[in-house]
């Protein structure tokens, strides 16, 4: 909704906010992918916050993307009807995609491109592949292949998440989506992990893991 638009600038202006809001703002204004969100997008791209700087160069893309296919309609093969930050690549390959995916070569659009065309297969070599890239690439990455893993629901993706939950090293932003992940596929042994990290030091895994046994 384009009413959100100078709500969503202002948050990504405000220094003061944490970083996981911040992106979460630059997020919303490439699913918007209106003109108006191109100047804050591209000031920020090189904001200090990693994770900030790198949600909008993604952003940028994405906008770029959908007003190169504006003539033509939008495919999309999504079955989870989400507004990801990034297309799904053409390929159906699993191996192929799985090399662009954890290439630290690769643009991060194309790796994030790799990501939802392998999440949007729904094979448990897709899964996989999308779990043995759970420990790498920048935190921003690795907490969208965290989200993915939620959206799948699928059991194959628990000791990835659960290694990476636990990882008390690892960088809270992808801790929480992991927490999430486990609390939507919601077995026993999710349920175990994340009972675990209710009091965890870090507000935002704490809460995320009281939510998501909820
Ligand atoms: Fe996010």
């Amino acid at each position: 909704d384009t009413r959100a638009i100078p709500i969503l600038i202002n948050v990504l202006e405000d220094k003061s906010q944490e970083p996981m809001v911040r992106h979460e703002a630059a997020e919303a204004l490439g699913a918007i992918a209106h003109e108006e969100g191109i100047p804050v997008l591209a000031k920020f791209s090189s904001d200090s916050v990693v994770e900030v700087a790198e949600t909008c160069q993604l952003a940028l893309e994405r906008v770029q993307w959908v007003k190169d296919l504006e003539s033509c309609s939008l495919k999309d093969d999504n079955p989870y009807k989400s507004v990801d930050p990034a297309p799904p690549a053409s390929s159906s390959n699993v191996a192929e995609l799985k090399t662009v995916l954890l290439s630290e070569k690769a643009a991060l659009f194309e790796r994030y491109r790799a990501m939802f065309a392998l999440r949007n297969l729904r094979t448990a070599p897709a899964i996989k592949a999308l779990g043995s890239a759970l420990r790498c690439g920048s935190a921003l990455f690795r907490h969208e292949i965290a989200f993915v893993l939620g959206q799948l629901q699928r059991e194959e993706a628990i000791p990835f998440l659960k290694e990476s939950l636990e990882d008390q090293n690892e960088s809270e932003m992808v801790r929480h989506e992991c927490a999430e992940a486990l609390g939507s596929i919601a077995t026993d042994e999710c349920t175990e992990v994340l009972g675990k990290y209710l009091r965890d030091e870090k507000r935002v895994v704490k809460e995320s893991c009281e939510i998501a046994l909820d």
